[in-house]
């Protein structure tokens, strides 16, 4: 594979994490990589928090959905939030802020590639729990968290989770997402 291909198709959403801590020029270069996303009229709507004290990920975890248990382990959790007013907003539903923080999330995911780490977004937790724990004013919207860390082992997961841990990635056939000179979807 040339290219980043191999980064990205190397990157799976792993939950057998290592609790080992990660330094500050990790997270640096992690957070530096998210920043550097493209966004639109270059409004950079994304705003983290990279959460690493065990205080205050004890208050993350607290938000977590039962299924998110795995994300405990991690030495790194981090907050990905925007407003709508950070991005523009285009015609025929066009919103960009949100957009623009997948893109951050894309960087920030292949940079752990390549730092040897795994890094899993999360859509299950409860973002008003985040919302309250952090004081982030209620306009905010805490998209996703994600969990950083090392390689770890599969003690501790669910017998669904090692298997996944273990399994084939699974991706829709091309031609089910992919055409090419004229549309080709219901
Ligand atoms: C926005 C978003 C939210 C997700 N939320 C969760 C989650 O709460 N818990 C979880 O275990 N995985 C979560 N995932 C991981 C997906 O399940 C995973 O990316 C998908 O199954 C594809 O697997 P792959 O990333 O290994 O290719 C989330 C992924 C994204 C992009």
């Amino acid at each position: 594979m040339t290219g980043l291909l191999k980064e990205i198709a190397t990157r799976r959403a792993n939950r057998a994490l290592s609790d080992k801590p990660l330094s500050e020029d990790i997270i640096a270069r992690l957070m530096t990589a998210a920043t550097y996303a493209p966004s639109c009229f270059n409004s950079q709507p994304w705003r983290f928090m990279a959460v690493t004290e065990p205080e205050a990920l004890v208050k993350l975890h607290g938000s977590l959905s039962g299924g998110n248990y795995w994300a405990k382990k991690a030495p790194l959790l981090v907050a990905v939030a925007t407003k709508p007013e950070f991005d523009a907003k285009l015609s025929d539903g066009r919103e960009y802020a949100l957009f623009g923080c997948g893109l951050a999330v894309q960087n920030l995911l292949t940079q752990a590639v390549s730092e040897g780490l795994y890094a899993h977004p999360m859509a299950g937790f409860d973002p008003l729990i985040v919302k309250e724990a952090f004081a982030i004013p209620a306009e905010y919207i805490v998209i996703t968290l994600i969990a950083v860390g090392y390689p770890g082992t599969l003690d501790g997961l669910s017998e669904k989770h090692v298997a996944a841990e273990q399994g084939e990635r699974g991706r829709k056939p091309e031609a089910e997402v992919i055409c090419h000179n004229s549309w080709a979807f219901d």
